[in-house]
């Protein structure tokens, strides 16, 4: 029984249950092993996987990482080992696991989306998948799948047809309209939408006159992007009926809960676990405080409580 004092932290993102509403963000919690020793990862409401693809990528060149003010740059390339590899070499772990685990997935092209939600719905010990549309769309000259509604409404809805595991679409920060965007993938099929993915950004090495990042361009993350996140995040869940998942710059309880008050049911958390690998695990606590500290029962009459 849950009382005042002990507040009810679960939440349902389209099938899964979540003891809480605090996942790790795709790319920043490696393959989850590698922080294994900080704490007990059951604790999790959930972890989302690095970008996998359906063949290894070897990433971009170094530098990947650039610390700004605020934040970090990044330029990893989606480097990761590949379906069959992940699921040879690092699925075993996650299913000793209890936390559920939602694998964060991208293609080049339509065929390729479908192809890998066909073969992750066939494989056991997943809860979801997380869709990241951010990637450059191969077949339409390099355009984000993301960036376009309508493409991304047909992306998404051949990916629906293709998977009955829990499908949350990731979107990026990086489009003029990200409610159009989030309303299209919902009307598409989505069980939720996560939001928001890093912002296009670079940084330059005023002595050698070069770029701080090998690939020049790389990706803005950390509490630098944190209110434009919290803004694009109360817009999408006043638009959308699906759950929505906030993601950006959450480094402590009291970020979260900011998230969590304009709308968002469950949230990300991710350059945090660069800096403090713990991190995860103590937004949690933070949050049950809160709630007891408020006399709120459960972190769902916390979502949209947003006073304006
Ligand atoms: C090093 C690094 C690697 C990332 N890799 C991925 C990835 O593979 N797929 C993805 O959808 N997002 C990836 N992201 C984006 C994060 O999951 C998250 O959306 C973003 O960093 C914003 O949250 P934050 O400010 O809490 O880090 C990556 C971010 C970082 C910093």
């Amino acid at each position: 029984m849950n009382s005042i004092c002990d507040p009810d932290l679960s939440v349902k993102i389209g099938n899964i249950k979540l003891k809480n509403p605090v996942m790790v963000a795709s790319g920043t919690f490696g393959f989850g092993e590698e922080y294994e020793d900080f704490f007990d990862l059951n604790q999790l409401g959930a972890i989302i996987t690095k970008g996998i693809s359906l063949e290894p990528i070897i990433g971009n060149p170094p530098p990947r990482i650039f610390e700004t003010e605020g934040g970090i740059i990044n330029s990893i390339g989606l480097q990761n080992p590949g379906f069959k590899e992940f699921i040879k070499k690092r699925l075993p772990y996650f299913k000793k696991l209890r936390t559920p685990l939602i694998i964060n997935f991208f293609g080049n092209t339509q065929r390729e989306y479908v192809e890998l939600a066909k073969r992750f719905d066939e494989v056991m010990g997943i809860s979801g998948l997380e869709m990241n549309i951010s990637c450059p769309n191969v077949q339409q000259g390099g355009l984000a799948f993301g960036s376009d509604p309508k493409i991304a409404y047909r992306l998404v809805g051949q990916v629906r047809k293709a998977t009955k595991l829990t499908l949350i679409v990731k979107l990026s920060p990086n489009v003029t309209d990200i409610e159009a965007m989030a309303k299209s993938v919902e009307e598409a099929g989505a069980d939720a939408v996560s939001l928001i993915n890093t912002f296009r950004a670079m940084a330059v090495n005023i002595h050698t006159k070069k770029p701080e990042i090998g690939n020049i361009i790389g990706g803005l993350s950390g509490p630098a992007i944190k209110p434009i996140a919290l803004r694009m995040v109360w817009e999408v869940s006043r638009r959308v009926e699906i759950p929505v998942i906030g993601i950006g710059g959450i480094m402590k309880a009291e970020d979260a809960v900011e998230f969590i008050l304009v709308g968002a049911s469950a949230i990300q958390v991710g350059t945090a676990n660069l800096i403090n690998p713990t991190s995860g695990a103590d937004v949690i606590k933070g949050i049950k405080r809160y709630l007891a500290q408020n006399r709120i029962s459960s972190v769902q009459k916390l979502t949209g409580l947003f006073n304006v």
